[in-house]
This record gives structure tokens, C-alpha cells and sequence, in this order.
């Protein structure tokens, strides 16, 4: 087992079974990316352990168990993926900053959704929750539930900017992964509803669709001409943001949002439908900033 600081793909490990899942996820986008893949455990040691009676002990046995889940993760990483170069590193300290400061030599960190701790009926622990608002690097998050390989790759297109990102990582991840991309892009009405309600106007729904289908279009035109083998859908679909992808989810293989949309404001980590995602969608979510 190696250290390593180069461009890699990395995976959090902490012993949980969301996370052994990641492991074998990244395990994959390390191989089609060409990229090592480092595998990152952080160790909270308890405070000032050598002086309190045992506090030594612990220590060890703490760092033992970590370098156990390091070692299995490394065996399931090597078993799904025999080619890539594979590092190991066990770091001390608070996860979720050790994980972000790792982030920033990764290009792709990848993460349970759940871990050890928290409580039942929780769906996003808080170490995966930070690096996807805080993370340098794109994050997908993994659930305890076998991901599926095969199925289309969505992404979430709204009017942001920050949509870019996330198109762009998209149809890169699609052509490797020799998947088709669907990119979604969902409208209401609600904005015009709450003002317009007490107004005598008839909304002509039609136009408004048949406008975000061609302003989907125009947006999508430039990837579809720069990745002409990555079969593309354009899909609108007159819903709300988290409702209409959790829909298009179904069957995918991942869904890939962008960290802020439209209604952001700076110093916001996360937006809620990237957050709403995180939680509910049934397969792996990769926020992109
Ligand atoms: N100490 C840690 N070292 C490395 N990765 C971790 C650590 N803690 C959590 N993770 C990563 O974050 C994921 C989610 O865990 P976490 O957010 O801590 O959830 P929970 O609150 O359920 O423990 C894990 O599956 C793992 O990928
Ligand atoms: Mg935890």
C-alpha cells in the first residue's frame, strides 16, 4: 500500500457497507478514467489518549480497525477492477475536513451515502452531506443498495450556470461508461400561478413547453456536436425539479446535478434539489460545481 498525491479518483472508506459500494464504484471510474484509485479512511482519535488510563490502547486498536477496512476495501476494489493502481492512506483528524482536503488532488471523490453513525431512517450522513456541498472535486454519493451498471446517465439542465459543469461531466461519464444521456429539464408554472393568479390570464402551456424544448435544444446543441457517439434524449417535462428527476431516475444508472441551481445565493453549499436528490434518489447522485 502506497501514498499518493497525483490526480486520482478517491474513495471514502469507513467500514460501512454504503461505502464499500462506493469503493467498487470508483473502483470502476478509476479504470475507465485511467486514473489511480485512492482509497482514504479518517481515523478520529480520541482527545489527549496517551494520558487518559487505556487511552494508548485505544489509539491502537482505532488505527488497527482502520487499516482493516483500508484493507478490505482494497481487496474489493482489486477484485472488481484487477488492472488499476490502487493507494492507500489512512489519515487522522475530522472526516469531513480530511475528505475535502484530499478532494482537493482528486477529480472525482466518491462516498456513501450512509456510514456508522447516525441513526436509522437517516438517508444522508453528515461527512457525505459536507463534501457535497463543500467538496472541491465532483461527488457521487453511493447508497447501501447495489448500484445499477447499466441504464441511461440523467442530467439535471435548469437555467444556471451551474448546469454546465454538470452537463460537461455528464456526457464525459456517459462516453466512457458507453451510456445514453438523458438531459432533463423541468418547468412549472408556479411563478406565473402566484402572480398571475388574480389576473385574467389564460396561460397557453403549449407555447411555454414547446419554448423550454427549444431552449433545451439550443443549450444542448454545442455537447451533441463534441460527443456525437454519446446517444442523447432531450426530455421536458412540466414538473417540479426533484419530482421529475427522482421519476427519471427510475432505471439509471446515475444522475448528475449540478451543486446550486437557479434560486442559489452565494455561500450556499447545496441547492435543494441537489440536496432533495441526495437523499431520495434511488441510484448514484454526482453533484458537480
Ligand atoms: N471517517 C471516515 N473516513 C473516511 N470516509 C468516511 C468517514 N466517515 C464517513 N465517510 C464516508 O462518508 C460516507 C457517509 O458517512 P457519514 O456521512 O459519516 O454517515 P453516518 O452519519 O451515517 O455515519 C461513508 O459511506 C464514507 O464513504
Ligand atoms: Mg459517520
Amino acid at each position: 500500500m502506497v501514498e499518493s498525491i497525483e490526480p486520482a479518483v478517491l474513495a471514502a472508506v469507513d467500514g460501512s457497507p454504503a461505502a464499500l459500494n462506493a469503493v467498487r464504484w470508483a473502483a470502476r471510474e478509476a479504470s475507465l478514467r485511467h486514473l489511480p484509485l485512492r482509497l482514504v479512511h479518517v481515523c478520529t482519535l480520541p482527545p489527549a489518549p496517551s494520558t487518559a488510563p487505556g487511552g494508548g490502547g485505544l489509539v491502537e486498536s482505532r488505527l488497527e480497525q482502520g487499516h482493516r477496512w483500508l484493507g478490505e476495501a482494497h481487496g474489493q476494489a482489486r477484485a472488481a477492477e484487477p488492472g488499476i493502481e490502487i493507494h492507500t492512506r489512512l489519515r487522522t483528524g475530522a472526516a469531513a475536513a480530511a475528505l475535502i482536503e484530499e478532494a482537493a488532488t482528486a477529480r472525482l471523490a466518491v462516498l456513501g451515502s450512509r456510514g456508522l453513525g447516525g441513526f436509522p431512517g437517516l438517508l444522508l450522513g453528515s461527512v457525505s452531506s459536507a463534501l457535497a456541498a463543500h467538496g472541491p472535486c465532483p461527488v457521487v454519493v453511493v447508497r447501501d443498495a447495489l448500484p445499477p451498471e447499466r441504464g441511461p446517465i440523467v442530467v439535471g439542465v435548469d437555467a444556471s450556470t451551474s448546469s454546465d459543469a454538470a452537463i460537461a461531466f455528464a456526457f464525459d461519464t456517459a462516453g466512457r461508461r458507453q451510456a445514453p444521456l438523458v438531459a432533463l429539464h423541468t418547468w412549472t408554472d408556479m411563478s406565473l400561478g402566484e402572480t398571475w393568479s388574480v389576473l385574467p390570464i389564460d396561460v397557453e402551456y403549449d407555447e411555454v413547453a414547446e419554448d423550454e424544448r427549444r431552449l433545451l435544444a439550443e443549450r444542448l446543441a454545442g455537447w451533441r456536436e463534441k460527443y456525437p457517439d454519446v446517444p442523447l434524449a432531450l426530455r421536458t417535462v412540466r414538473d417540479r425539479p426533484v419530482r421529475g428527476l427522482l421519476a427519471a431516475a427510475r432505471g439509471a444508472q446515475l444522475v448528475v446535478v449540478g451543486s446550486r441551481g437557479r434560486h442559489a445565493f452565494d455561500g450556499m453549499g447545496l441547492g435543494s434539489t441537489s440536496q432533495a436528490l441526495l437523499h431520495h434518489c434511488p441510484c448514484p447522485v454526482a453533484v458537480v460545481r
